[in-house]
């Protein structure tokens, strides 16, 4: 019993204090999309549909924000991607270039543009 309550004491630290707990909440949309139109919008596009100024020039296309296959991804799962990058494509991490809060800040304003389609 006493086990059981330190593995959820600690579950709810790791939860709090983690980006996998209701992420998107701490993130601001508005200084996210600052953010974009900075750093992802000549890829991504002003519409997130991965039609950026610069996308005609790259052999991997960047992503449609807009599609089924974002849009069911879970908040967690797009921003490891910002912050890793993918391999082997011009998507690099974006981890030390902006910050954990930019991230999330970034990630609420594409979910604002385009409203998940999980239930994470
Ligand atoms: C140099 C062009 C470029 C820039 C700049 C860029 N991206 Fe990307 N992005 C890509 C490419 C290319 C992919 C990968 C497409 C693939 O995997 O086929 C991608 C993938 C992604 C994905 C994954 C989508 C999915 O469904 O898995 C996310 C999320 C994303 N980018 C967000 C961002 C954000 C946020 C920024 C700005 C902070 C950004 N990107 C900047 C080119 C770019």
């Amino acid at each position: 019993m006493r086990t059981f309550s330190v593995i959820c004491a600690l579950g709810l630290v790791i939860l709090g204090s983690s980006w996998a707990a209701g992420q998107t909440a701490r993130g601001n949309p508005d200084a996210g999309q600052a953010v974009y139109e900075k750093q992802c919008l000549r890829c991504h596009g002003s519409k997130l549909d991965g039609k950026g100024p610069d996308s005609q020039d790259l052999i991997v296309r960047p992503a449609n924000l807009q599609s089924q296959a974002s849009r069911t991804k879970t908040d967690w799962e797009l921003l490891v991607t910002i912050s890793n990058g993918v391999l082997f494509s011009p998507m690099h991490g974006f981890r030390g270039k902006l910050t954990d809060q930019q991230m999330l800040d970034v990630l609420s304003y594409i979910r604002s543009v385009v409203p998940s389609e999980t239930v994470s």
